[in-house]
């Protein structure tokens, strides 16, 4: 079923805990990410890249029907999107939520950018996901990569206080790809963030990362955490073993059958981390600052 990202984000906090999003390109790997949320709440990333290939439309649109019949609440979300016809295509579409990247930006160029984006979505009760620092690395493609440039906590009151989004990327370490040393969250910067912004944080590059430090970034203060470079790898590495066996007689729908199985391997993994609360009901005052501002609202919001 369609669920709104706000709805999405508070509850993950009620439960003290997070909400996972999985990049998804095509039927096989969301059907993957669907069988392994198995009823639990989840994000659908799209790729704005997808959104513009070519039939990207009808896969979009075969992606959200697959939500709509999902068991699992669902929100369909673009991903990375760098300018508003990207966005607009998005919401014609039918996501949820988009995320406006203004973050190769300097911080006005940027907060303006999401508040057009805004005006765009709102009408629709689509939620905005901004980000304020870079984050290192390749959406798309697994490339080795170090971190750089991270968000500042007072930077980020500033960015927030003018672009109004729903929730915010930060920058604490965290690359997109594959880590190129073992990866090392600055979870003093992510509580410093959590605790002036007032807003859930997202966190990008969530491949690589070993459970207890995704459990220590939902404690400091992240809800979302976004998965893409792993589930491409098993994806991908699944295909190419089985493709020998497939090519002999053409057996294209065992073989989407093996990619959607290693998909559901690889999101399962991860969804086990999030299952049990990461805070104690004692600490949950030190982390309720991740709450989205308008929760009450966002029950209705990006249920399209
Ligand atoms: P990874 O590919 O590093 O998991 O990052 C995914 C992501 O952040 C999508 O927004």
């Amino acid at each position: 079923m369609i669920a709104g990202l706000l709805e999405l984000l508070a509850d993950a906090r009620r439960r003290r805990s997070g909400l996972l999003g999985f990049t998804c390109y095509d039927a096989e790997s969301a059907a993957g990410v669907l069988t392994a949320a198995g009823g639990r709440p989840v994000v659908m990333l799209i790729s704005s890249q997808l959104v513009t290939a070519p039939a990207g439309d009808l896969i979009v649109t075969g992606l959200r029907a697959m939500a709509e019949r999902a068991g699992s609440p669902v929100c369909l979300q673009l991903d990375h999107a760098h300018d508003l016809d990207t966005i607009r295509a998005g919401c014609e579409l039918g996501v949820g939520a988009v995320m406006a990247d203004g973050s190769r930006l300097h911080l006005e160029a940027n907060a303006e950018f999401v508040r057009e984006a805004r005006r765009i979505a709102a009408p629709r009760g689509v939620a905005v996901e901004a980000q304020l620092g870079s984050i290192e690395g390749n959406e798309e493609v697994a490339i080795e990569v170090s971190s750089d440039d991270l968000t500042d906590a007072e930077l980020a009151v500033r960015f927030v206080s003018e672009a109004e989004p729903d929730c915010l990327g930060v920058a604490a370490g965290n690359v997109h790809g594959i880590y190129l040393e073992e990866a090392r969250l600055d979870l003093a910067r992510i509580r410093a963030i959590t605790s002036r912004v007032g807003l859930p944080l997202v966190l990008h590059g969530g491949s690589g990362l070993d459970s207890a430090t995704i459990r220590s970034a939902i404690a400091a203060g992240i809800t979302k955490v976004n998965l893409n470079t792993e589930l491409r790898q098993a994806y991908l590495g699944r295909t190419e073993r089985e493709l020998p066996v497939a090519l002999d007689g053409a057996r294209l729908l065992a073989l989407h059958t093996k990619q959607m199985k290693a998909v559901e391997s690889a999101a399962a993994e991860r969804f086990a981390i999030v299952d049990a609360p990461v805070w104690s009901r004692r600490e949950r005052s030190s982390a309720v600052g991740g709450l989205p501002r308008r929760e009450s609202a966002g029950l209705s919001r990006g249920v399209a």
